[in-house]
């Protein structure tokens, strides 16, 4: 069935949505503790070579293979060999699992920027939090009670994640990202700037930086330095395939790959100056070591920060604002990525309309993302996460590079982009995607493997990490076979003849 395949209203649009999808979470509050935890100044050259062997080569590997099929992540690959289609409904439903605890999240961020108007987190920030706000349980399956204030906020994001995609990519998604990532980008730099100024940042900064060559021999920083690009760039999540099938055919792709991957950079490093010349405040402001307040993730974001905001005073509550409005505008610009991938992947597989297909995923994700709005929803989106994480998108990505790379054939990709790109790629592109990737992906898979059977995952029982971590990515996977072995419509796998096609 052939459909009028939306499209960009320009490339800068793309490049702004890329990047939305890009900047998010993992950007403000696990890159700077990472860069901290790993090494310092000296976890910049893992990170980089991960960027410049992984990172680039992927975002280039999957844009254009995007743009080259013009389809959905399994529409895509269907149309390059019918027998791949699997490989695409895998990042496309992981999508839909991020998706509902990302926006559980974002949930939890839009409360905090109400609290963060009269600072109602008090002085404990910690028993708030876990106490209070999530009201967590003492175990997995003890679901607890219904956190109302929860679901509300979880309830607007849905709202959003619906409106903003239900109005297609043009209408939709392009506008949300050239209003919401300048508005980030420039809140983003305001705290960062005011953060290196406060006194005692150096102290952060220092620590930040401070390189320590000792952790680049370990293997485990450098996996968490892949680990960090994969998910920071929205590899292996079936988005950028899906949006650069939104793009006309004459268009750049090399370059577009280059920008999107250093903007996402350096957001994050933008964001862990400021995030350590505040911790820096905040350590010296309470006279204690950088150690004891340097956290990630939530304990960052909804334990440390509050406190920080609470310690400066009225200037505190303007910050707290700008900083839970740029973990929500960050982080939605990457929810609807997300909901792109996975509805974009289901109107071309049943021609169904966008709109119906849309609100349906809205609604589901809605239902099934009510758990993260009981007791246990933590340890539920901590155990997914970590599994997502570690063997979907590992696996994907080292999927994606084999099976394009040897089976298909690299060099098909490179012969489509590089005519029309400003700058071509050269041979080092194809041995990237042919050995580098996959190797190291693979020796991070067997890593986490073990490291899974040497110590279950931070001591959860065996039941929940069977259910909730090997269960859902197995769950994915065979839902990702039994959709493939569905027919399509007819005709649905002839790429589309566009004007101009050469
Ligand atoms: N790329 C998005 C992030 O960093 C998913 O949070």
């Amino acid at each position: 069935m052939a459909q009028n395949r939306d499209q960009w209203g320009s490339k800068l649009g793309f490049i702004l949505a890329a990047v939305g999808s890009a900047v998010g979470l993992g950007n403000i509050w696990r890159y700077p503790y990472l860069l901290y935890s790993s090494g310092g100044g000296a976890f910049l050259v893992p990170y980089f070579f991960a960027l410049l062997t992984a990172g680039i080569p992927l975002m280039i590997l999957e844009y254009g293979f995007g743009h080259k099929f013009k389809g959905s992540t399994p529409m895509s690959l269907a149309r390059a060999n019918r027998k791949w289609e699997w490989l695409g409904w895998w990042p496309s439903l992981n999508s839909l699992v991020i998706l509902i605890y990302y926006s559980a999240i974002l949930g939890w961020a839009i409360n905090y920027l109400i609290f963060s108007f009269t600072q109602s987190w008090g002085a404990d920030t910690n028993t708030f939090f876990f106490g209070e706000f999530l009201n967590l349980s003492d175990s997995v399956f003890n679901f607890g009670g219904f956190r109302p204030a929860i679901f509300a906020g979880m309830t607007l994001i849905w709202f959003c994640n619906w409106f903003i995609c239900y109005r297609g990519v043009s209408g939709g998604i392009e506008k949300l990202n050239r209003i919401l990532l300048p508005t980030l980008i420039g809140i983003m730099l305001v705290i960062t700037l005011r953060g290196v100024t406060l006194p005692g940042a150096t102290v952060g900064l220092n620590k930040l930086f401070t390189p320590d060559w000792s952790r680049v021999l370990d293997p485990k920083v450098w996996i968490a330095a892949y680990g960090q690009i994969f998910f920071s760039l929205s590899l292996a999540m079936g988005v950028m395939i899906t949006y650069s099938s939104y793009l006309p055919e004459k268009t750049d792709i090399n370059n577009s790959a280059f920008m999107t991957a250093f903007a996402n950079c350096g957001f994050e490093f933008m964001a862990a100056l400021g995030v350590f010349g505040i911790l820096g405040f905040m350590a010296t402001s309470q006279g204690v070591a950088i150690e004891e307040v340097a956290k990630q993730g939530v304990g960052l974001a909804f334990v440390v920060f509050p406190k920080v905001f609470t310690l400066m005073g009225p200037l505190g509550t303007i910050f707290g604002i700008l900083f839970f409005v740029c973990l929500v505008f960050a982080g939605l610009t990457s929810s609807v990525s997300m909901v792109e991938a996975f509805s974009s992947a289901v109107i071309d597989k049943t021609g169904a309309d966008r709109k119906k297909v849309v609100t349906a995923t809205a609604i589901c994700g809605y239902l099934v993302g009510t758990v993260f709005a009981t007791g246990s929803g933590l340890y539920i989106l901590d155990i997914v996460d970590h599994f997502i994480n570690s063997y979907g998108i590992v696996v994907i990505g080292l999927a994606e590079a084999a099976i394009v790379g040897w089976l298909y054939g690299a060099h098909k990709i490179r012969e489509h982009v590089n005519p029309i790109s400003i700058y071509p790629i050269g041979k080092w592109w194809e041995v990237m995607i042919k050995f580098v990737t996959p190797t190291i992906l693979a020796f991070m898979l067997i890593q986490n493997f073990i490291a899974e059977i040497k110590a279950p995952y931070e001591g959860y029982p065996i039941s929940a990490l069977l259910l909730l971590g090997w269960g859902v990515v197995g769950a994915i996977i065979i839902v990702s076979f039994m959709i493939s072995a569905k027919p399509w419509k007819e005709g649905a796998l002839n790429i589309p003849a566009i004007k101009g096609v050469k």
